[in-house]
């Protein structure tokens, strides 16, 4: 069993870490919302419908240097994790964020994530809270050992948390499954969710060398919370992805290292930088 001083050094660690991490993303918040988006894009809701792109793009996830990550670097949540650290990406455009998750043990495959020879999934979900676009960290990946104060208010306990967490927001206590992948709105749990859809899932591929590629949104639920002039409902298809690419700022192409010769993308590879809550240098060198 695990010591009391080490459950609170744990949760301590946890919470420096986030308070780290807020203070790092306060600095970039502002740009981070708002630097992509066009005030004209508001004024004028024509400008949203303008695609930037005729398909997804292909975008390497890179850390602050510049290097491509190694999937085998990125941290595993398992049933009994007490902390995971955010790790958000933009994607598809330079002002949507991202929460990278990777778990190991799930009894079903998770749909639509990649499927690691390590017995472990790697997957994805839009950072932008479907109820009314809260972002990360407000929305934020909490493991089995890591129930939200705010998830705890509306009855969340050790009990009825789901095996592997729930991806929870703090604004008003929307809860997303992320071993469900697209379909994963939370809301069979005390308190039900207040968010009306699902997260849009990043669909990731990963290369021989373990470089990890964001390649597209799963269409089965594509929608991305800021993207307001589709209608409503869960099932949209492959018919939102040009507005999935409006409205926004493109991502920086890639100019690192050479990638693996098997990455068949004609046209540009774009990157998009992996930041992390954790504490000290992530991934580790
Ligand atoms: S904005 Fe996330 S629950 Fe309301």
């Amino acid at each position: 069993m695990t010591e009391p001083s080490k459950v609170n050094e744990k949760k301590d660690k946890t919470e420096l870490e986030r308070r780290t991490f807020i203070k790092a993303l306060a600095a970039s918040s502002a740009a981070l919302l708002f630097g992509g988006l066009s005030f004209e894009s508001y004024i004028n809701p024509e400008a949203r419908k303008t695609a930037l792109l005729q398909g997804y793009p292909v975008a390497v996830l890179v850390d602050s240097s510049g290097k491509p990550i190694t999937v085998d670097k990125i941290p595993t949540a398992t049933q009994n994790s007490s902390s995971y650290p955010i790790m958000m990406f933009n994607y598809p455009l330079q002002d949507e964020p991202n929460i990278l998750v990777k778990l190991k043990g799930p009894s079903q495959p998770i749909p639509g994530a990649v499927a690691l020879p390590t017995g472990e999934y790697l997957t994805a979900f839009s950072g932008i809270c479907q109820h009314l676009g809260c972002v990360v960290p407000l929305l934020d990946y909490h493991p089995h050992d890591s129930i939200p104060f705010e998830a705890q208010l509306i009855g969340y306990n050790a009990t009825n948390w789901p095996t592997y967490g729930l991806l929870f927001c703090k604004c008003h206590g929307s809860q997303y499954d992320p071993t469900k992948g697209p379909h994963n709105l939370y809301n069979s749990g005390p308190a039900p969710s207040p968010a009306n859809h699902s997260l849009p899932q990043v669909l990731l591929s990963v290369d021989s060398s373990g470089y990890v590629y964001a390649t597209g949104l799963n269409p089965v639920n594509a929608v991305i919370r800021t993207h307001l002039w589709q209608p409503g409902g869960e099932e949209y298809g492959s018919g939102v992805e040009a507005e999935n690419l409006s409205g926004g700022t493109l991502l920086p192409t890639y100019d690192g290292p050479a990638l693996s010769p098997s990455v068949q993308v004609t046209g540009t590879i774009y990157k998009s930088i992996v930041i992390s809550s954790a504490n000290g240098p992530w991934p580790q060198q």
